[in-house]
């Protein structure tokens, strides 16, 4: 029996009486996504580590061979205003409604193999193991452009173009570089005049597979999680301006340290979040100019990142550690500014498509594990104007943003076996 032969028994009957045959199509398939994932991870703005960022060189070519492969599916394919991938698998009509499936294709610098593209694949493999089934609604692929807000400092621009959020003022965010994220996409080929064609309409859900990227599934032992809610996010830069000033000649009591204010405010980032459970905050990136070990610096910029189920928490603590960067800096007589990149609420999973998944799951033969997400993803965004739901696969060793990042084999074949279950039941649910 070929692979694709075992394909078709495990949506004739694998899904259904859970036999050897049905098992090994979802293993097989589970094996070729990972191996695309990890194929995909040489496409890179660097050599030796993945580095994919918006609408770099190699996002395009991620794009083109993902979107070979839905064209060999038969899928209608094209890349939106926004540049993010879309694959449609017609229903039983064309004027179906749509379920997407998706995640992002962009990547952390120095990033695993498998922090949203797996979603992506999956959806891809998913529509390979039907092998021409069709349902009562469409089948929708997005691999997502942009999603971590490496490039831009903002996150979710692909999301933020099918819910119409990705407005003009996103539009002139600026990268290092000074292009505006509207000059970017033209760059790339792409026309923001356009945009409005990107939004999702007629959309039944949004179901995203992504990897946990923390210990609880493994520490539980539990190959998939259905997640509950997505935590809040601030992301802001707070820039320190002193004054550069010859390292050798500048007494300590006369310098104005752009870095050693920035270093002051770092550390009681840290201990702030540390008192409060549940509450994480991070500064990832610190610019320093001129950036000399024989000069003081005259100008630091240091990324902020906090997060908390709770937004009011969130918000007490970002807006506490903003006043403090007010405090040191004047105490240290340098000009601390604060540029707020993000405030995103948490937000909580569509009810009726959540239990619908976690029933999916229970019904695939694994454990329910119901968890919010530290994490952010895409499906924060999408459901402010679709149903959306998460599956999460286990992350060996809670490893993610990092090489190492990882997933079991088996686990990604039992997200693909809950997952096929969940299009069986929608379809019952669209039906009735
Ligand atoms: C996305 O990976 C995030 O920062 O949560
Ligand atoms: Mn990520
Ligand atoms: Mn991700």
């Amino acid at each position: 029996m070929t692979a694709s032969d075992f394909a078709h028994r495990a949506v004739a009957d694998g899904v259904r009486t859970g036999t050897d045959a049905g098992l090994a199509a979802f293993d097989s398939a589970a094996r070729k996504a990972i191996a695309t994932c990890r194929r995909l991870a040489t496409f890179s703005d660097e050599p030796v580590f993945t580095t994919r960022t918006f609408l770099s060189e190699a996002a395009r070519a991620v794009l083109d061979d993902l979107r070979g492969w839905m064209a060999r599916l038969g899928m209608d394919t094209r890349i939106d205003a926004a540049g993010n991938l879309r694959g449609v698998y017609e229903g039983t009509s064309a004027d179906r409604p749509h379920l997407l499936i998706g995640s992002h294709l962009d990547t952390v610098p120095h990033a695993g193999a498998f922090d949203g593209v797996l979603g992506v694949v999956l959806g891809i493999a998913l529509i390979e193991t039907l092998e021409g089934r069709r349902f009562p609604f469409a089948i929708e692929v997005v691999g997502f452009s942009e999603e971590e807000g490496v490039r831009f400092g903002v996150p979710f621009i692909g999301s933020r173009a099918l819910v119409g959020t990705l407005d003009e003022t996103l539009l002139q965010q600026r990268d290092a570089e000074g292009h505006s994220v509207a000059e970017a996409l033209r760059t790339f080929g792409l026309q923001p005049s356009h945009l409005e064609q990107a939004r999702v309409a007629n959309a039944v859900g949004y179901l995203e597979l992504h990897i946990e990227q923390g210990p609880v599934l493994d520490t539980l032992d539990a190959p998939l999680g259905v997640v509950s809610a997505i935590v809040g996010q601030t992301r802001a830069d707070v820039v320190f301006a002193g004054q550069a000033a010859h390292a050798g000649t500048t007494p300590m009591a006369m310098r104005r340290d752009a870095l050693a204010a920035a270093a002051e405010w770092i550390t009681s980032v840290e201990s702030s979040a540390r008192g409060v459970e549940g509450l994480v905050a991070t500064v990832g990136r610190l610019d320093v100019e001129p950036g000399a070990s024989n000069v003081v610096a005259g100008r630091s910029r240091a990324s902020l990142d906090v997060r908390h189920a709770r937004d009011e928490v969130r918000r007490e603590l970002s807006d506490s550690l903003r006043r403090r960067a007010g405090e040191i800096a004047s105490r240290r007589r340098v000009e601390a500014e604060w540029i707020m990149k993000v405030d995103q609420p948490s937000v909580t999973m569509d009810a009726r498509l959540t239990s619908l998944l976690a029933r999916a799951v229970e019904s695939s033969g694994a454990a329910v594990h119901l968890m919010a997400s530290g994490a952010g993803h895409d499906a924060m965004i999408m459901a402010s104007s679709v149903p959306a739901a998460m599956l999460f696969v286990r992350s060996p060793g809670g490893v993610s943003h990092h090489p190492d990042e990882t997933v079991n084999q088996a686990d990604v074949a039992a997200a693909l076996k809950a997952t096929l279950q969940f299009l069986e039941d929608l379809a019952v649910a669209v039906d009735g």
